[in-house]
């Protein structure tokens, strides 16, 4: 969702930010613009669309000046177009904002301001702020700082907000502020940089400070950085190094970073398992759960919360939970769980998964269970996210920065890493034989060699994408913990190539989406050799008997499917709990080379955010 980049030092603001601006854009966005102060003016520009399309408007204009502040904007209020993109200017037009989150006040704000005199030119909640910043900023009774005034204004907004602030007649400085949208300043030398996450400053600088809830912060070249809380408390900026490598942003050779992120995943997963686990002595160690081990071995249930392909990975973890834990699991949709008046007790453990660790119905639910006592444990791939610091203990998932929409690696590292917290949970609870675990601890050491050998099916999902990339529907079918693969399979493929499809237990499709099937069904089934393979098979027949097509991804060497299925995509032999790890690849390169060969933005599906910071 919406993206903020600002620049101030001395440097060309304008290039540092349109290229910021495009590191964002994986975040989803429909306008573009950025503010840029110069010798006592503002230059504003604003554009929908592309960031390209915004540098192809600028043109030859001044973009002179070496502080600004830059805009994606994902549409909440108000449709895209050039009036309702950012920056917004106030009335005297000597501030400009940038604004990602929803002032929920803002129609009561508004109304008042307009009684004040203020008029409008947007329908968005964002020029409503800019404007009541200026209204308190001229009126207040005693002179007021632009720090002091965007700190009352927002004392006064109810919602979400990051937000930078520009002054036309201030060159040496920035005012930035967040609450439940994320912010980062990077502190350079002579320079700071602030942008929605890292990646716009990594080349610049490794020390960031992320601010927290609550914080306003003012970036002055003379008296450098300052954070106060919006109560007025004085806040000493806990700057901390960056690990984000450039090359990470970049597509290194791929046509898309979704593709690159699919071929990662060998490394990816190793990564999430580094330093984790040690086969040959029988150790499974999370150190980020350590401290709260005894809470989740002694937890009465689990509720997984999580939204799309994190609750995917939650339902894999409701399986790895209950069979090797046996604890309880319920795995809730975030946005569902937060509005439900859920029963919640000190005894549950709240397990939030998110990749980008900002998404705000996740994040939400956190703190709801918080309140009401519960123990939560954040599986993040974004170090330093809001879900991350609003755990009381987690485990990051280190994928890697994940670009492409479309999540892929980030998936298969919450399954790792849920993977590695059942096992060790199991293990301290007594519910796992001493085989079983080792077993399951060399299996799973193993897998990032089996996914390189399932990425070298590339070429034959290649040809299967082909022969069905005209299809309006599809199916996937799957049972125990491959109905969440199933359930990943379709999500992927609607997301990025717009087919539409389902994902389902197998022996559901008899009560009701059989009727569905004819010949022109692609039925994509998992049918590996597990415990309800045979189950599966019979499941097969029943397509093939109402002459629907079948594509199977089976277990190396199987041979009863593969005589019954129109093609088969044989994968590597593994422990029944591992088969997600695996299973889910095909099922990534199917939904890739289909949108690609349906000429979709891949990287950047329609309508579609990376995070989702409004609910
Ligand atoms: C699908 C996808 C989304 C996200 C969902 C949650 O490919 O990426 O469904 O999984 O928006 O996002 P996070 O994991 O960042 O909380």
């Amino acid at each position: 969702m919406c993206g903020i980049v600002a620049y101030i030092g001395h440097q060309k603001a304008f290039d540092i930010i349109i290229k910021g601006l495009k590191r964002l854009e994986y975040r989803g966005y429909d306008s573009a613009g950025v503010a840029l102060q110069n010798n006592s003016s503002l230059n504003l520009y604003k554009k929908k669309g592309k960031v390209a399309d915004l540098v192809s408007f600028i043109g030859k204009k001044d973009t002179n000046g070496s502080v600004g502040i830059g805009h994606t904007r994902w549409a909440t209020h108000g449709p895209p177009n050039d009036a309702n993109a950012h920056p917004h200017v106030s009335g005297h037009k000597k501030f400009a904002l940038v604004h990602n989150g929803i002032i929920e006040n803002y129609s009561v704000l508004k109304k008042e301001l307009i009684q004040r005199g203020h008029q409008f030119n947007s329908d968005t909640d964002t020029e409503v702020l800019i404007h009541l910043i200026e209204e308190i900023h001229t009126n207040s009774k005693r002179k007021l700082t632009l720090f002091e005034a965007v700190r009352i204004a927002l004392s006064e907004v109810i919602g979400a907000y990051a937000i930078v602030v520009i002054n036309k007649e201030n060159p040496n400085e920035l005012i930035a502020a967040r609450k439940s949208s994320p912010l980062v300043v990077g502190i350079g030398d002579g320079e700071f940089f602030l942008a929605s996450d890292a990646t716009p400053m990594v080349e610049f600088t490794k020390n960031v400070v992320y601010l927290e809830d609550g914080e306003i912060a003012q970036l002055n070249l003379d008296s450098g950085l300052k954070i106060k809380t919006i109560e007025n408390q004085e806040k000493t900026p806990y700057i901390q190094e960056l690990e984000m490598q450039l090359e990470a942003l970049e597509k290194g050779g791929y046509d898309h970073f979704m593709l690159k992120e699919i071929y990662e995943q060998p490394q990816s997963i190793h990564d999430s398992m580094r330093g984790r686990i040690r086969s040959s002595k029988g150790l499974v160690s999370l150190g980020g759960i350590k401290d709260y081990e005894e809470k989740i071995v002694n937890a009465k249930r689990l509720i997984f919360v999580a939204c799309g392909t994190s609750w995917h990975a939650g339902l894999v973890g409701e399986y790895l939970f209950e069979e090797l834990a046996r604890i309880p699991v319920e795995v809730e949709y975030a946005s569902e769980f937060r509005y439900r008046n859920p029963v919640i007790n000190e005894d549950d453990v709240l397990i939030a998964i998110s990749q980008s660790g900002e998404t705000a119905d996740t994040l939400a639910a956190i703190k709801l269970a918080k309140e009401k006592g519960a123990t939560i444990v954040g599986i993040c791939n974004v170090v330093g996210s809001s879900i991350s610091r609003e755990s009381h203990c987690g485990s990051y998932t280190h994928a890697g920065p994940e670009i492409g929409v479309a999540s892929t690696k980030a998936f298969t590292a919450q399954v790792t890493v849920l993977t590695l917290m059942a096992l060790m949970i199991g293990k301290k609870k007594g519910t796992i034989s001493t085989q079983r675990f080792n077993r399951l601890l060399v299996d799973l050491e193993s897998i990032p060699e089996k996914v390189e050998s399932t990425l070298k099916l590339d070429k034959s999902v290649k040809e299967i994408s082909n022969i069905y990339k005209d299809s309006s529907n599809a199916l996937y079918l799957g049972r125990g913990i491959n109905f969440p693969v199933a359930l990943e399979g379709a999500l992927k493929l609607k997301e990025i190539s717009y087919i539409h499809a389902e994902g389902y237990p197998a022996a559901e499709m008899k009560h009701g989406p059989i009727a569905l099937i004819d010949e022109e069904m692609p039925v994509f089934v998992i049918a590996t050799k597990d415990a309800s393979y045979e189950k599966v098979v019979s499941n097969i027949q029943e397509v093939k008997a109402r002459k629907g097509k079948v594509i199977a991804v089976v277990t190396k060497g199987d041979r009863e499917v593969k005589e019954i299925a129109d093609y088969v995509i044989e994968i590597p032999s593994t422990d029944d709990l591992l088969v997600p790890l695996l299973a889910t690849i095909p099922f990534q390169l199917l939904s890739y080379h289909i949108a690609v060969m349906r000429e979709c933005n891949v990287d950047q599906p329609r309508n579609l955010a990376k995070s989702v910071t409004v609910e």
